[in-house]
């Protein structure tokens, strides 16, 4: 089906099982957490050769030489690959164009050059360490490296009214300059795939998130046809955006495994995830708000300057949720693109909102403090009718009740802040919150239903559940559906052999996806009515009976009944602005003598449709507030500015939260329904947990210490320097 209006009854709300949105916990966590089921390096494969990727070690130029000679003499090494077609693979988004990335030539340090692959890992890897290459580099003073140097492209303006005069007119302004870092989606389980080819068909396993492009990718980047690929992904061990496209080991094996007719399993080290798959921009933004006395804006500036390699699509779209939130006339909307040469910059975790809106929000409170309006008040006041520049209606938008029931969940004290309240020893503790806005994405997918003879039925697609929870929740609509014990449905996913899913991206997955089912079941509920006799309207199923007791098997005729559902977004795109929304609270202590910030308690409330599972639902909210700590407080890529390379590339340098870094996170799930974000009335909720969240940590900081940091992450020494003397 394709939405192209508003899915207003929905037939999940008449269904009797009552299986949907309960709080069922993950299908596969118990193989999970048994160790039982297998990652993409861990199939046991015969006679599997292992493949060490080797890197460039310069910024940028041209490779003039590898000594294979003399790696082949190594004990255990059957073979160097350089192919071309190793490095140059499609960009993220570009897999109908041509490779971004061209054979040989290198554009940044770390770049994958070659593949060594021997009999053993430990024999790969230490000729890989030997593996002499030449090169002709280009001057280090001749490459550019620092985003506010470089040359720039702008990527997106949108200009309305006059902001200058809007600025100059108000009676209360805002205009400061807010840096974030780069970040790193530094996923559990490393990138790793495991290639085999028996002549005709490639059967690639490999840690991926988006199945149904990914297999394109691979395709063209090996200028093989698609039905002769077969790409397995069953358990992902962590995506955040590191595993939207295809990476240098999974062409790298494929290349190997048919060019030796042995398989190759190529496993990236920690260091190479870090410094050769997608990093996310640092940004530089600039906030101009202007509000009349009441407090309601009349002007919104918005600008970014985020950074990529030269010739790459991608642009961090800082500006997404800035485009629509808040009201304000006069209007400047600007996002630049740097050309530098730091490894290639693409999606990790809510691309966009996840630094765009900490950074709008740190300045809404600063707004707040400059008006001397209440900081939930200063949100609520400007929410506006309709989107403030194109006039489209916004979908179902819960912003206002997560605003007033986060308020009243965590205690918050209306008023403007009065920094320094609060002093426990060497402790100031102060509270702050931010406003949570992240797009809704859909897109096109397949699922396969089946019902069999035994009772059962099967939900097959090549979607990723990549630890969010896709298993159970699609388990749980056909469930719904068909009137079975959710334990009756089976669901396989992650392998291309199914129908094309939507993969796991853009916390579109549930909404897409889960659609798809949605549509086969509704198939499969007509063939069972008129099977029955019984009209769509009238068919009750639960427990696999009809309402007069007669076995749902029994409708079967001893074959299995099975339907495709496919669901394409419609023109609806156009009618709505389709968004999820929240708020955050949070509680901090910040050392008046180290500026070390501990959050104490966060409460986000969050809007995002339906809730198709309670558990899985909470938990995605609960990772985006531990991201935001993250953003927060210690996250951060640094690159050497004199050859552009990453330096802290392992986790223990590259700072996520731990345990001790996390409290007990409260999460309110507000109820909605949306029916022109999905047939399903869900929209995606994945991402919304951190859009936003590290400013109610940076504006709780403020308000315990008087600190104002502009630079994300709030670490020790900068809370220090932004403190005012007491
Ligand atoms: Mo997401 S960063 O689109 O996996």
């Amino acid at each position: 089906m394709e939405q192209d209006k508003p899915a207003r009854d929905c037939d999940l709300d008449g269904m009797k099982q009552g299986v949907l949105g309960k709080p069922l916990s993950r299908s596969e966590g118990l193989a999970k957490v048994t160790g039982t089921a297998p990652y993409a390096a861990e199939y046991h494969v015969d006679n599997c050769l292992e493949g060490v990727l080797v890197t460039a070690p310069f910024t940028r130029g041209t490779i003039t030489g590898i000594d294979k000679d003399a790696c082949l003499a190594m004990d255990g090494v059957v073979a160097v690959i350089d192919d071309s077609r190793m490095t140059a693979r499609p960009a993220q988004g570009t897999a109908d164009e041509a490779p971004v990335q061209q054979p040989q030539q290198v554009c940044y340090w770390g770049q994958p050059i070659a593949l060594v692959v021997a009999e053993t890992f430990e024999q790969a890897r230490d000729a890989a360490k030997h593996l002499k290459i030449t090169f002709e580099a280009d001057e280090l003073d001749e490459i550019p490296l620092d985003p506010q140097e470089a040359e720039t492209e702008n990527n997106q303006s949108t200009r309305q009214g006059d902001l200058a005069q809007a600025m100059n007119d108000a009676s209360h302004s805002v205009d400061g300059r807010i840096t974030t870092a780069g970040h790193a989606s530094a996923a559990m389980e490393p990138h790793a795939a495991i290639a085999q080819w028996d002549g005709s068909t490639l059967t690639v396993h490999a840690s991926l998130q988006m199945l149904n492009y990914n297999i394109s990718e691979l395709a063209d980047s090996l200028d093989m046809e698609e039905e002769n690929i077969r790409l397995v992904s069953r358990y992902v061990g962590g995506g955040f955006g590191s595993k939207l496209g295809i990476s240098e080991e999974t062409v790298a094996a494929s290349i190997a495994a048919i060019a030796l007719e042995r398989p190759v399993r190529v496993v990236m080290s920690r260091q190479q995830v870090f410094q050769c798959i997608m990093r996310r921009s640092e940004t530089t933004q600039r906030l101009r708000l202007a509000t009349d006395d009441k407090g309601d804006l009349t002007g919104f500036g918005h600008q970014a300057l985020v950074s990529n390699l030269p010739g790459e699509e991608f642009a961090e779209p800082v500006l997404q949720s800035s485009d629509f939130l808040y009201a304000g006339e006069n209007r400047v909307l600007e996002l630049d693109v740097a050309r530098i040469h730091q490894m290639t910059a693409g999606s990790v975790r809510a691309p966009g909102e996840a630094v765009g809106m900490p950074a709008l929000e740190v300045a809404m409170d600063m707004l707040a403090q400059e008006s001397g309006v209440d900081p939930v008040e200063l949100r609520l006041r400007n929410i506006p009718e309709s989107h403030p520049v194109e006039g489209t209606p916004y979908s179902s938008r819960k912003l206002a009740e997560c605003l007033k029931q986060g308020a009243e969940a965590f205690g918050w004290e209306a008023g403007p802040r009065k920094p320094r309240h609060t002093r426990d020893g060497e402790w100031w503790i102060g509270t702050g919150m931010a406003s949570a806005a992240r797009v809704h994405n859909i897109s096109e997918a397949k699922a396969r239903v089946t019902l069999k003879p035994d009772g059962t039925a099967m939900v097959e697609t090549d979607m990723t559940d990549i630890g969010t929870g896709t298993y159970t929740i699609l388990g749980q609509i056909a469930a719904e559906m068909l009137g079975l014990p959710r334990e009756k449905v089976l669901v396989e996913l992650g392998d291309t052999q199914f129908p094309r899913g939507s993969g796991s991206g853009g916390s579109w997955g549930a909404s897409s996806v889960g659609s798809a089912v949605y549509v086969a079941c509704t198939g499969l509920r007509k063939t069972l009515g008129e099977r029955a006799g019984v009209s769509e309207d009238e068919l009750r199923l639960k427990d696999g009976k009809l309402a007069d007791g007669t076995s749902v098997t029994d409708l079967l005729n001893g074959g299995d009944l099975s339907e495709e559902g496919h669901y394409e977004p419609g023109d609806i795109d156009d009618d709505f602005v389709a968004a999820g929304y929240g708020a955050y609270f949070a509680q901090v202590r910040v050392n008046r003598f180290t500026g070390e910030t501990r959050v104490e308690r966060m409460t986000g409330a969050f809007g995002f449709g339906r809730v198709l599972n309670e558990k899985t639902a909470r938990s995605q909210c609960q990772g985006g507030m531990v991201w935001s700590i993250g953003a927060a407080l210690t996250e951060a890529l640094h690159f050497d500015p004199r050859d552009g390379h990453l330096v802290n590339c392992d986790l223990a340098e590259y700072h996520v939260p731990v345990n001790r870094d996390v409290p007990d996170l409260e999460v309110i799930m507000v109820e909605e329904r949306d029916p022109a974000a999905s047939p399903i009335q869900a929209k995606g909720i994945g991402e919304l947990g951190m859009c936003g969240g590290a400013a109610a940590i940076a504006n709780a900081i403020f308000d315990a210490s008087g600190a104002r940091v502009m630079d994300f992450p709030m670490t020790p020494d900068r809370v220090l320097a932004a403190m005012p003397a007491s």
